[in-house]
């Protein structure tokens, strides 16, 4: 039975549902801009008691997906790292967004917004500069703040790391991960260790990043610190395949970057099979990868009507990317980056080879060893020692990688190197150059990876957009949240019909059972039943439980057991009560088969 008269259809929800939302969500409990005692500061959130939860079913589904189901490590390493790693991954130099200043109100914005949202240009930030400075005066931009002119203000890069030191004094720099996956990177000697020296292999790690956002925005959408879940797949690129068969069948809308640059350019409907056999996704690790979570933003309640992947333009790719996806969700008339799909190459670890002192190679063996010609040198220290002092050592080296790239530059009677920009000769006889003949069990390869990369902030905010409905029941407008069960923060609320002490101690004898089944259960004897379900229903708890008159008078202990979404009512056996939650709580029951 229905609890009152229920309207059939939902109202649609507009563009003013973000607003609403943001609202909800300081009221219940989701999440709310920190350090509001002392006046908030932008793009930091606090995630309260129902988003933490929420926030935290996440990561547990995606822990479930992306690590265990799949046989991979999970790590958690340090946020902050030394500034030789983020010398080797390029953030140092190429971490930046385009910054214009207001020459009135001195607010800082980010120039390729300040494009995007005023004019037809949808990539600004694969812009020049100067292109990017010439349409702020095209257009006469103005400043979002204060409606000053923007024309002829210099537009600079500003680096997104948020900068520390270690320890006293300023001698020893260090960062705030921008991403996680550094974290993983730089562990890579001692993680293939962990992996048996065997690709391909995973490793994850679910935790906090940090970007000094010019202009953060959309509440959770564009923070300062958020939560990452990232998976670094490595792989042998000549020989490892994805088990491409397990998702070929799912469907997905993808828009290509061809399709992004042609004047009618679309979506498009296939599957993830067709989509590598038509070229579209180039790479089938990628594809892979798209295949495994598209069922699982759907499980965890994205609407798929408003959901796709979109291809990087090329102007738009991260600094150590060759070809990236993103998943991104539709909210209010925009579509946001819920997670990218990038395939990362050899940079990373190639990078952290250079600047450290460890290996970031794989030994792969050879099915039968090889008989190779081998390069060598052993110069003479009693010349290059006398010639060169402290730089002979250096000297040695460029000798090796000489050798080793071009034995044909020790054909004459000396050899050309470079050093510190000078040309030096040495004479052939003094570098003990050789080719001899060595058999070798394998070689050092540098692995491919392969990076999911999740944004929890946004899927949690996604989640709750996609979730939120507005109806009628019996004449009285009402909002609920239509979450998962697997993800909602609160299972079940339990109520006593009225303040009785019989009532009580039976709903509290309830939410015990259930918690000790591992439910999470919430008790609410404030205010009248109709109230109660209208807060359950705004924090999205999927059921309640009154527990009446009828439970403790009649012989059959039972309960009413009343469904969110439908606002439904069945009468139940306590004694199956947890079972039966739990049942549904798994997916492995639905309420109206009861
Ligand atoms: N690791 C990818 C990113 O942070 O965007």
């Amino acid at each position: 039975m229905s609890e009152q008269e229920h309207a059939d259809d939902t109202e649609s929800v507009t563009a003013a549902t973000s607003e609403k939302l943001v609202e909800l969500a300081k009221r219940r409990g989701y999440f709310f801009q920190s350090s509001g005692a002392y006046g908030g500061v932008g793009g930091f959130y606090t995630f309260g008691p129902q988003g933490a939860a929420l926030k935290g079913n996440v990561e547990d589904a995606w822990r479930d997906r992306f690590a265990v189901a799949e046989g991979n490590m999970e790590i958690d390493a340090p946020t902050i790292m030394p500034e030789p790693v983020f010398e080797a991954s390029g953030h140092l130099d190429g971490f930046d967004d385009m910054l214009v200043e207001c020459p009135e109100c001195g607010e800082s914005h980010r120039a390729d917004h300040v494009v995007e949202d005023n004019t037809e240009y949808e990539d600004a930030e694969s812009l020049p500069i100067p292109e990017v400075e010439e349409v702020i005066a095209e257009y006469e931009l103005v400043c979002p703040s204060c409606g000053a002119g923007l024309a002829g203000q210099a537009v600079e890069t500003f680096n997104l790391m948020f900068a520390t030191n270690i320890g006293p004094g300023d001698s020893d720099p260090g960062y705030m991960r921008p991403e996680t996956a550094q974290g993983i990177f730089v562990e890579f000697p001692r993680l293939k260790e962990y992996a048996r020296n065997q690709l391909p292999f995973g490793v994850t790690q679910i935790g906090r990043a940090y970007r000094n956002e010019i202009s953060p925005r959309r509440s959770i959408i564009r923070t300062r610190e958020f939560t990452q879940a990232e998976l670094e797949y490595f792989i042998d690129p000549e020989t490892d395949e994805p088990d491409l068969e397990s998702v070929e069948d799912v469907e997905v809308t993808l828009y290509p970057a061809s399709e992004q640059n042609a004047e009618d350019g679309d979506e498009i409907r296939t599957t993830i099979g067709d989509a590598v056999e038509d070229g579209i996704i180039s790479s089938p690790w990628v594809a892979y990868f798209l295949g495994v979570a598209k069922p699982w933003y759907d499980a965890v309640g994205v609407d798929m009507d408003r959901f796709r992947f979109r291809q990087h333009l090329s102007g738009e790719q991260a600094h150590y990317a060759s070809d990236c996806w993103d998943a991104e969700s539709e909210i209010d008339g925009n579509w946001i980056e819920m997670s990218g799909f990038a395939y990362r190459g050899d940079y990373d670890l190639s990078k952290h080879g250079e600047h450290s002192d460890d290996r970031f190679t794989i030994f792969k063996q050879y099915d039968e060893p090889k008989t190779v010609e081998r390069a060598t040198v052993d110069p003479d220290m009693s010349y290059l020692g006398p010639e060169f002092g402290g730089d002979a050592q250096a000297v040695v080296q460029k000798l090796e990688d000489l050798a080793a790239r071009d034995r044909s530059a020790f054909d004459g009677d000396a050899v050309e190197i470079d050093l510190e920009g000078e040309t030096h000769e040495i004479p052939v006889e003094k570098t003990g150059f050789a080719v001899e003949e060595q058999t070798e069990a394998g070689e050092h390869i540098t692995p491919h990876v392969i990076e999911p990369s999740f944004g929890v902030d946004r899927l949690v905010y996604t989640v709750l957009h996609h979730a939120y409905r507005e109806d009628e029941v019996a004449d009285e407008e009402r909002t609920y949240l239509e979450l998962e069960p697997e993800v909602a923060p609160t299972f079940v609320g339990v109520f006593p019909l009225q303040n009785d002490d019989e009532l009580e101690a039976q709903a509290n004898e309830i939410v015990a059972d259930l918690r000790e089944v591992g439910l999470s259960v919430t008790y609410d004897d404030s205010g009248n039943i109709g109230r109660r379900y209208r807060r359950q229903d705004e924090v999205g708890t999927p059921f309640c439980v009154t527990v009446d008159y009828e439970t403790v008078e009649n012989e059959e202990t039972t309960v009413t057991v009343r469904e969110r979404d439908t606002t439904d009512q069945k009468r139940l056996p306590v004694d199956d009560l947890a079972e039966t939650l739990s049942a549904i709580r798994e997916g492995d029951l639905e309420f109206d088969e009861l």
